[in-house]
């Protein structure tokens, strides 16, 4: 047996929740065979979202190319909808975005829009540049801990901008003469906060300088796409960016980079499986970090022009790794690569130090067979880039464990990813639930798992 459901009829305008969305319901998996054959990976979630968002900037269209069909994709394009930006979804993954009838979202608008993504939190420097005020709504996002919005707060007060908490959300408003540039320095290299100052600073009076910046393969993109809008920025060593504010952009054409993290899920699934997986559109350089953890765990890879192959090298090896900011192994490739880890003959650790709840999704794993003894506090570890944080855990993974079937609920994207590549590489059947979670980062998700020979069914 194989799907009920194709992913076309997943793709349907199906963000909201709701019986229609056949990701809302369970995917019945049974194991025990290996995953392979050929994959493709689109741009990359964590960039593209954020460069649809730039393209509120521009006063001309912006062209977005390898746009991936996942739900924070869509979520993105309907609350630039509400801003009166029209997007167009021009066919081969490339959708056109006009910003001329930018205007001010109702509060109750954004906020049906927003579903569980926390991208509207980067809407605010452009549309405080654009409209002078922005309102950004409960923020959702994984549950993979308290993730708060303060270091994106305290940048837009150095931008000038004004910051009132209101029982819905919060709405921020410029002073009457525009935002200013900014010496900022964060208290950690987040993503998303140095993603809100770029797109704030951009068009800023004056030159902004940031400190601690964080410095992914994505925010380079980003970068390169703000720089053909006419951006002048600069990166210097020592996460040092600086950025000369310029009185007006205009649109992008940009192929998004690809999505690394999805392609190390799809390694991960190779190793987990004892599969043989090529992941078309996969490069090497952004991915030297988990590269070498693959290897090390007994994975074997080859580079190929147009993508990257992953499988078994011969037994699996435990490891110890050390979640980080970038260049270091990130957060995001840790869960699937658990999932190999309990099929290592040894004893691996995985401490993640990068968010504060990231092990939970390991318990489900443990009722599929597997040994994994989470340390809540982390471990005292030697010297690294970013200084240790409070809110550390370590996860001990005793493998060789055989994995089994069993029913369990997806607790976030890459938990979820994870619980699946598990359920097929155990004995039995498994039931997994909720995976509408992984349409938010995972595109053509059982389209894909057929290609690769799953045996699965999508059922109510
Ligand atoms: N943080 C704060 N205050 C802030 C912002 C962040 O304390 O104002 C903390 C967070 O709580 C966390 C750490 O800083 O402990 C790192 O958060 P960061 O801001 O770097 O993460 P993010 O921008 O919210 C993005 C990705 C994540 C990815 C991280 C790390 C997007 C939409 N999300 O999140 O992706 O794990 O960077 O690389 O780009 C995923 O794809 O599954 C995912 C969660």
């Amino acid at each position: 047996m194989n799907t009920l459901v194709s992913d076309a009829s997943a793709a349907q305008p199906s963000d909201s929740s709701g019986d229609s969305d056949p990701m809302g319901r369970m995917l019945v998996i049974r194991g025990g065979r290996p995953l392979t054959g050929r994959v493709e990976v689109k741009g990359a979630k964590n960039l593209a979202t954020k460069a649809m968002v730039a393209a509120l900037l521009g006063e001309t269209e912006s062209v977005l190319r390898d746009v991936p069909d996942i739900s924070d994709v869509h979520v993105v394009r309907s609350l630039l909808e509400v801003h009166g930006v029209t997007v167009t979804d021009e066919g081969d993954d490339v959708l056109r975005l006009d910003p001329s009838g930018a205007v001010s979202a109702h509060f109750e608008e954004i906020d049906a829009h927003a579903g569980a993504s926390r991208i509207p939190i980067l809407f605010c420097g452009p549309l405080l540049h654009l409209l002078g005020q922005a309102f950004i709504p409960d923020l959702g996002g994984c549950r993979i801990g308290d993730r708060p919005i303060d270091f994106h707060l305290d940048a837009l007060r150095a931008f000038g901008a004004t910051v009132e908490k209101l029982p819905s959300g919060i709405r921020l408003s410029a002073p009457a003469e525009g935002l200013h540039g900014a010496d900022i320095t964060l208290p950690y290299p987040s993503v998303g906060a140095t993603e809100q100052v770029l797109l704030t600073a951009v068009r800023a009076k004056g030159t902004t300088e940031l400190r601690g910046a964080a410095i992914e393969p994505e925010i380079m993109d980003l970068i390169a796409v703000l720089q053909k809008m006419g951006a002048i920025i600069s990166y210097e060593p020592n996460r040092v960016i600086f950025i000369e504010g310029v009185d007006s952009l205009r649109g992008y054409d940009h192929r998004a980079i690809f999505d690394r993290n999805e392609a190390a899920s799809w390694a991960c699934a190779a190793l987990a499986t004892d599969g043989d997986i090529f992941v078309g559109g996969a490069k090497q350089p952004e991915m030297l970090t988990f590269l070498n953890v693959f290897r090390k765990a007994g994975g074997d890879f080859d580079i190929a022009e147009d993508g990257i192959r992953f499988r078994r090298g011969g037994a699996l090896k435990p490891v110890v790794v050390e979640t980080d900011v970038h260049p270091g192994f990130m957060t995001d490739w840790q869960q699937p690569l658990i999932v190999a880890l309990t099929q290592a003959e040894g004893v691996s650790t995985v401490h993640e130090t990068v968010y504060e709840n990231r092990l939970g999704f390991t318990q489900a794993l443990n009722k599929m067979g597997a040994d994994i003894v989470v340390h809540p506090e982390g471990f005292a570890s030697p010297e690294r880039r970013v200084a240790r944080r409070a809110l550390e855990q370590a996860a001990v993974i005793t493998g060789p464990t055989p994995l089994h079937g069993a029913d369990v609920v997806v607790p976030d994207l890459r938990g979820g990813y994870s619980y699946v590549i598990a359920a097929l590489a155990a004995e039995g059947t498994s039931h997994v639930r909720g995976v509408e979670i992984i349409r938010r980062g995972y595109e053509k998700f059982f389209d894909k798992l057929t290609a690769l020979g799953a045996d699965f069914d999508v059922v109510d």
